[in-house]
């Protein structure tokens, strides 16, 4: 006979999923009803993700397939990644999001054909004549366009052309073909696919400058030419606060030349760690891309340069810097989200969340007399230096042993400390420490505090 104190196995497997309570701060974040690819589609827009063709399983696929109708592969088409040897070819992960992007009734942004950078060590290491250049150019494009012909919506056919002064940047491009090169890249591309969109990209074009008044003359006279350009593309790496007064004015005078404006690479990096104050200040910049976009027909596509912190160029980029994104590294959408729905007309009505530590409060395993508890505490938009996990036991339970943690019990109050080594809780992440405890009768999930 089972005795009346042993749980039955139902009852043990529902103490042992059960979430604790979240207890301290202010709640965890909410994606709002509506994805933003549907609110962006109300406004006649199309809303993008770069994305790393292995991650696109699980929750980031899930999140990469419902919330975004347009991806760029982040560098899986990249000429170094697509052509590492000389005459052979590695689709595999450029192939990969393009079959995604189907399943997911989603655009692809093509990205990169001519760059300086992330080019194959062989062919920046060769010596070439102009005559190899060109040739070896016209060819990366035919084979790179010809092979995805009808299923990339833009391309980026150009990246990064300009310094920022206005000048034609010193590449092996511009050095061995001259400036007719980015003209040269538009024919060829067009030619290998005709239906889709032709991109020159840059970063540092947002607002009315120098460098974005150089984009705006080569665009006018390639038009004058009859060169195919269908597009520029504004990066948009921005820095919190920082978001150019002039962007609208400035995607409404390429829009007036006759072409598309895309904001394609969208982050805006903060100095970590990150605060609520700091978010909150994302959250406004990130709207006020969106809406600059929203405002101008012309302006097709905003497209975020990795749609979490755990997937973002920023960090290794700009050390010291990072939470560049909508989502933080678990996945949680940031103020940032809500940023973006509200510009695309989403519904204000979800209080942008602030940042927060919360405490998880779990029965691991139970057996007659005793059970096994683990406290997890998780930091998003905020972090800890030292904590104290505290909670009531509801029954009578009673503490005799803990691990990463010191706890003490005075009648049924406990109130856990850090050790001396995992005081410390960054944000986005987490510490767990665990407890065996005693039990009798009943065993209810307390709510933990942190304090
Ligand atoms: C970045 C990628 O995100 C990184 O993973 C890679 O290491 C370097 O390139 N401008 C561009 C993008 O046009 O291709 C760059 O992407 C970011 C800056």
């Amino acid at each position: 006979m089972r005795s009346s104190r042993t749980p039955s196995r139902a009852c043990l497997a529902a103490l042992v999923t059960a979430v604790g309570l979240f207890a301290a701060g202010t709640g965890t974040a909410h994606a709002a009803d509506t994805p933003l690819r549907d609110l962006a589609a109300a406004k006649g827009k199309v809303i993008g993700t770069a994305v790393t063709g292995s991650k696109l399983t699980g929750t980031y696929g899930d999140i990469a397939g419902a919330q975004f109708s347009s991806l760029t592969p982040g560098n899986a088409m990249k000429w170094g990644t697509v052509e590492p040897t000389q005459g052979s070819f590695n689709w595999s992960e450029a192939d990969q999001i393009v079959a995604f992007a189907q399943a997911h009734n989603q655009q692809v942004r093509g990205h990169t054909l001519v760059w300086h950078s992330q080019n194959p060590s062989w062919l920046t290491n060769g010596s070439w004549t102009s005559a190899q250049l060109g040739s070896l150019l016209q060819n990366h494009i035919s084979t790179e366009v010809g092979r995805y012909k009808g299923k990339i919506a833009a391309w980026d056919v150009v990246n990064e052309p300009f310094n920022e002064d206005g000048t034609y940047r010193s590449t092996l491009w511009y050095n061995g073909l001259g400036s007719g090169y980015v003209a040269s890249a538009l024919t060829w591309a067009h030619a290998a696919d005709p239906d889709a969109k032709l991109y020159i990209n840059d970063y540092n074009v947002e607002g009315v400058n120098a460098k974005s008044t150089a984009l705006y003359n080569l665009v006018k006279s390639l038009k004058q030419q009859g060169v195919p350009i269908d597009g520029v593309g504004l990066q948009a790496h921005l820095i919190l606060g920082q978001v150019p007064a002039t962007l609208q004015q400035n995607i409404q005078r390429f829009a007036d030349l006759g072409v598309d404006v895309a904001i394609t690479e969208l982050d805006v990096r903060m100095a970590l760690p990150a605060d609520s104050t700091k978010l909150a200040q994302q959250a406004a910049d990130f709207k006020s891309v969106v809406a600059a976009c929203a405002a101008v027909a012309r302006c097709v596509n905003v497209t975020v340069w990795g749609f979490t912190d755990s997937d973002s160029w920023v960090p290794s980029t700009f050390p010291g810097y990072g939470a560049a994104t909508p989502y933080d590294e678990n996945y949680a959408p940031k103020p940032a989200y809500h940023g973006i729905a509200e510009a695309l007309g989403g519904s204000t009505t979800t209080p942008p969340p602030t940042g927060a530590c919360t405490a998880a409060y779990s029965v691991t395993s139970q057996w007659n007399t005793g059970f096994t508890g683990q406290v997890t505490i998780s930091c998003s938009g905020a972090s800890l230096s030292s904590w104290k996990a505290n909670w009531t036991f509801g029954a009578g339970q009673q503490i005799t042993q803990a691990w990463n943690a010191t706890c003490a019990q005075s009648g049924a109050a406990v109130s856990c400390a850090n050790a001396s080594y995992n005081g410390s809780v960054p944000d986005g992440g987490s510490v767990t420490f665990g407890f065996n405890a005693s039990w009798s009768g009943s065993n209810p999930l307390p709510t933990v505090t942190l304090g």
